[in-house]
């Protein structure tokens, strides 16, 4: 693998995981994907190319002059890009995609790299991922490179073009995937940037180490909240820093009943508490528009948790077995 001088001072990248760890990640993954499908019968993009094979050519949006070379640094980085599968059509208005193919092209929208797009939606950073630790850090160093409160602003105002009558209106109102999905990724580019460039003690990403890490698979998971996709019940995430701290960014925005996060949210830290203890990750949530502190009764819901985590733990932990 070519290495850049100033790309091995960075933190050291575990590269030394095998492939029976890779095999595994993939499987979560895909059962991520899955569950998420059915949690809000939505079209994940990973989720169908794979279905269809992966044969088929990635459209690259954007003009020519890659974003790449603006840094040096970042020669051996590959560039994820948003909705790169087919966008299908299951459009009901002209205008919809057409907004989509204006936006996938921006470079003002490309050169945010949004890791809330490419969580969801994006086959090239799906491919990124299964790469492994040292390919996934380099790409989150393109992500996290970006002035964040100017993408913000930037995503803020796609996420009120996308919704414009003009626009793509009519589809979000019949619920249409790919326009909720899109949605949701502009309105929480923010929390997801600020949580996916979270680093553990060890100078590493959280999000790489979720991915990469075998011993707390469940930790993946609380980057999907935002996007509306509710914890999985059997899925027990680790009680580190890592996940606290991803909570504790989740909490800021999870009293916007706008956003996707403000439903996830609760019932996520009340299924972490079970385990992390009752003051992990806070359940009291602010509600931005009322400005009443809305404390939500753990008791009953903890015990339902408790019960979902163990027969939902169990499946998944023989699942891991049966790969091993
Ligand atoms: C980046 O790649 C280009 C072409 O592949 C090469 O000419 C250049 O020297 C590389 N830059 C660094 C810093 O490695
Ligand atoms: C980021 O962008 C904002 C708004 O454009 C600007 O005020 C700020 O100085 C920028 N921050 C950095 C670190 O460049
Ligand atoms: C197509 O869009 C409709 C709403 O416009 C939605 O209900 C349906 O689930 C979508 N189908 C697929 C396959 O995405
Ligand atoms: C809530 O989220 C919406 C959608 O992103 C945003 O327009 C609005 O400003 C947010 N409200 C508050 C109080 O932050
Ligand atoms: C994996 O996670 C566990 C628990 O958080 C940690 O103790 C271990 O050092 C991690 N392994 C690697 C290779 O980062």
């Amino acid at each position: 693998m070519p290495l850049n001088g100033p790309s091995a001072a960075s933190p050291r990248r575990g590269s030394c995981f095998g492939r029976r760890l890779l095999l595994a990640l993939f499987i979560l993954a895909l059962t991520a994907l899955v569950s998420a499908e059915s949690e809000d019968h939505g079209t994940l993009l990973v989720g169908s190319s794979l279905r269809r094979g992966s044969s088929h050519v990635l459209k690259k949006r954007g003009t020519s002059s890659s974003p790449s070379t603006s840094s040096s640094s970042n020669n051996n980085t590959i560039i994820p890009y948003a909705f790169d599968a087919s966008l299908g059509k299951n459009f009901t208005e002209e205008s919809c995609p057409e907004f989509f193919n204006t936006f996938l092209a921006s470079e003002s929208f490309i050169q945010c790299y949004p890791f809330s797009f490419f969580l969801q939606n994006s086959e090239s950073f799906f491919q990124i991922v299964k790469q492994g630790a040292f390919k996934l850090s380099s790409t989150m160093d393109l992500i996290c490179a970006v002035n964040g409160t100017q993408c913000t602003t930037i995503m803020d105002n796609y996420a009120k073009q996308l919704v414009a009558s003009s626009n793509c209106a009519t589809d979000y109102q019949l619920e249409n995937p790919l326009v909720r999905q899109a949605y949701n990724a502009f309105t929480s580019y923010s929390m997801l940037y600020s949580s996916g460039c979270l680093q553990s003690t060890s100078g590493s990403y959280c999000y790489v180490d979720s991915v990469t890490n075998s011993t707390n698979p469940g930790d993946s998971y609380l980057y999907y909240l935002p996007l509306d996709v509710s914890l999985p019940g059997g899925t027990r995430p680790s009680c580190s820093s890592c996940s606290q701290n991803v909570m504790s960014i989740f909490l800021n925005y999870a009293g916007n009943t706008s956003l996707a996060i403000s439903q996830t949210y609760v019932p996520a830290a009340q299924q972490i508490n079970v385990f992390c203890g009752p003051n992990f990750a806070s359940t009291a949530v602010t509600v931005a528009s009322a400005s009443t502190t809305s404390s939500v009764s753990v008791a009953t819901a903890t015990a339902n948790a408790r019960e979902a985590l163990v027969a939902g733990g169990l499946a998944s932990f023989a699942l891991l077995l049966g790969l091993l």
